[in-house]
């Protein structure tokens, strides 16, 4: 039997074989994967910045440091805490530059760096997300500012969806995701929504974690390329992007069988319709006062 193919042809090998060599020059010891249509990269974002295709949109959840003392994701509240150590970045100050000569930008949690963003300088917007959607405050975050320079970035508006600790919303709600994948895991319905937003056929997450944003971007019909540089979450996205790539490969399967069998179905029609005509044709035509 006859090999399959990896690469269509001979001038993607080569350029396949080039972005493997750049990939170990910026960040030796990078572990890569390609998941048509994604890519997915373990190392530090910064190293790989010049890879990420130029005309792509940045939407992206960076870590930074939370308050004085950093947010303790490890502290447990009312049922014992999942994470035994905060994911990186959590206690470092965020630096968006090497994110900002993007055309599209949105970044999650701008209050947190509001000094480091250029708002003189481009059209921009701020959205900011209700998390407690109507609850009683708490222990955790009421919400958070997110910071888009888009194409047409939208006027300022809120975002309302339920995220604090257990209590979420959507197919994140604990009866169907009990544990999370990711200390810092933001809602699918969320991520969405900001993809909607760019207009870039590809997007760029450089801080995936587990991944939301690039499942997000597949469900828009988006490509996209993630980086992280903990190998813990490269794995969980990986096997996130896997199982939704399988989901759509079997949603498409099912739409195109429905196709099928409807065009089967009108084509029975069809063949209904002239099986009748024939026997119309064929059947002498009865004397009037015999017709029923
Ligand atoms: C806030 S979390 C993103 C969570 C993600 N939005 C989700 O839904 O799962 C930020 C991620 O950035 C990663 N990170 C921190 N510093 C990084 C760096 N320099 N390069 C790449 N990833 C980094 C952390 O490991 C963490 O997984």
């Amino acid at each position: 039997m006859p090999r399959r193919r990896q690469y269509p042809t001979n001038a993607d090998r080569q350029r396949a074989h080039r972005d493997r060599q750049r990939l170990q020059t910026l960040a030796p010891g990078a572990l890569q994967r390609q998941i048509d249509p994604c890519t997915l990269y373990c190392a530090p974002a910064e190293l790989l910045a010049p890879l990420l295709p130029p005309a792509g949109a940045i939407v992206t959840d960076p870590p930074y440091r939370v308050g004085l003392q950093g947010f303790d994701y490890t502290k447990p509240r009312r049922r014992p805490a999942q994470w035994t150590q905060n994911f990186a970045g959590a206690d470092q100050d965020f630096d968006p530059t090497p994110w900002l000569r993007f055309p599209e930008v949105v970044l999650m949690g701008a209050d947190h760096y509001w000094d480091r963003l250029p708002c003189g300088e481009r059209a921009w917007s701020l959205l900011y997300w209700d998390k407690l959607a109507g609850t009683t405050p708490a222990d955790f975050a009421p919400g958070e500012w997110i910071w888009l320079a888009t194409a047409t970035p939208p006027p300022p508006g809120v975002i309302t969806h339920l995220w604090r600790g257990g209590m979420r919303a959507g197919e994140e709600n604990i009866s169907r995701l009990p544990q999370k994948l990711h200390a810092s895991q933001k809602p699918m319905a969320v991520m969405r929504q900001l993809i909607r937003l760019t207009t870039a056929c590809v997007i760029l997450d450089p801080y995936m974690g587990s991944g939301t944003t690039l499942v997000a971007a597949l469900r828009e019909g988006r490509s996209c390329i993630g980086i992280d540089l903990d190998p813990d979450s490269f794995a969980v996205a990986c096997s996130r992007v896997q199982a939704e790539l399988q989901q759509l490969g079997l949603f498409r399967r099912g739409q195109e069988a429905a196709l099928l069998s409807r065009e089967e179905d009108e084509s029975l029609l069809r063949g209904r319709d002239v099986l009748a005509a024939a026997v119309d044709l064929l059947t002498p035509a009865l004397p009037d006062d015999l017709q029923p």
